[in-house]
């Protein structure tokens, strides 16, 4: 049976580090609400030349270097974003003209803060179809350029940043001993798209817009709908929380992922936590998570790791794999 490794991993941020005693001096906010609330301290913030593909392609290039890999050696690249540089082309074929890459395919993949959940679904279906063997999955955002920095209930919660894995098929046995993705479970009710949106596009207002969210409604929701894949991962594969080395939430707020855990039986002693640093930046956070675990050798071969977002649409997903 074939199985989706994860072969290499590289992040990249911008270099402006926006604080919360910052923030306090553009909105009526203090830091103190902001931590107590979302456990976030900092965001970085893309300025004049960053994009979301020029942080893609950074991460990008940093997962090769760890994989030891080149772009020739990519078949697909897949984006996951809902901050593109250009309504079209895709950011991944801006990507992967960026790498000097001139064969293969790329495209982007939409799902907001499930959006990497939702690329490396894809990207295991491509490997275990036969259809790649290599896959450059790449989570970049830049959530600053569509914030309303008036908008106190919002411009507090995002930050811009990316990260990339590459995913290589191996051969496994069909059991849950196998290295690689073992389970992959996803889900969007469109009934809750009002809740978190961009009220702008090109076919509707032909501008780009500013994020809109009743904080409170997601909020809500979050913890439910997480439970809801988590459990599908294990009756998939029969695991359970107890099997869990490492869970990787989707970074949008430390309540959220502390519930979360708390539900599921997973002690925070295994969740790791990049929101205070990052703040939510959407589909680049777990990416961006996994690998500052991975990189300073807590996620270790053959570690069970599960990965989980939830976000506008409502879309949610969780990835079971063993690293
Ligand atoms: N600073 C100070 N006060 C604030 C701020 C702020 N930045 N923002 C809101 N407030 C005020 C509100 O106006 C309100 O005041 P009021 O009581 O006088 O009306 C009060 O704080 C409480 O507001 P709530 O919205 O009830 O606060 P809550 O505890 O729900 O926290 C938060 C708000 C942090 C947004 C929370 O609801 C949350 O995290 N929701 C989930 C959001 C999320 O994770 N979104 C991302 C999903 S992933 C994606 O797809 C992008």
């Amino acid at each position: 049976m074939i199985r989706s490794v994860v072969r290499g991993f590289g992040t990249a941020l911008p270099k402006r580090v926006l604080t919360n005693a910052e923030l306090e001096s553009m909105v009526d906010t203090s830091d103190e609400w902001i931590v107590q609330r979302t456990g976030i301290r900092q965001r970085y913030i893309a300025g004049e030349g960053e994009t979301t593909a020029s942080l893609g392609e950074a991460a990008a290039r940093a997962a090769l270097d760890k994989a030891g890999l080149t772009a020739a050696d990519i078949d697909l690249i897949i984006v996951a974003t809902s901050t593109p540089d250009n309504t079209f082309p895709a950011t991944a074929v801006n990507i992967q003209n960026r790498l000097g890459m001139h064969h293969g395919f790329a495209f982007d993949v939409q799902a907001v803060c499930s959006g990497f959940v939702y690329a490396v679904t894809t990207a295991d279906a491509y490997i275990r179809g036969g259809l790649a063997r290599r896959v450059l999955v790449i989570g970049a955002e830049t959530f600053s350029r569509i914030l309303d920095w008036t908008d106190r209930t919002t411009c507090v919660l995002f930050g811009d940043g990316a990260g990339a894995i590459v995913l290589e098929a191996r051969e496994g046995a069909g059991t849950i001993a196998d290295r690689g993705i073992l389970t992959t479970q996803l889900r969007s009710d469109g009934a809750h798209r009002e809740k978190l949106y961009v009220d702008g596009g090109p076919s509707t207002t032909g501008t780009v817009g500013h994020l809109r969210m009743e904080g409170r409604e997601v909020f809500k929701h979050a913890v439910g709908m997480i439970t809801d894949v988590v459990v599908s991962s294990f009756d998939a594969t029969g695991l359970t929380a107890d099997d869990i080395d490492w869970l990787v939430p989707h970074q949008a707020n430390k309540r959220i992922i502390d519930g979360s855990a708390k539900k599921l039986g997973i002690p925070l002693e295994k969740v790791v936590i990049t929101v205070d640093q990052h703040g939510n930046t959407s589909a680049a956070s777990i990416p961006l998570a996994l690998a500052a675990a991975a990189g300073d050798g807590r996620i270790k071969e053959g570690d069970i790791v599960l990965l989980e977002a939830m976000g506008g649409g409502f879309t949610w997903g969780a990835v079971l794999l063993r690293w």
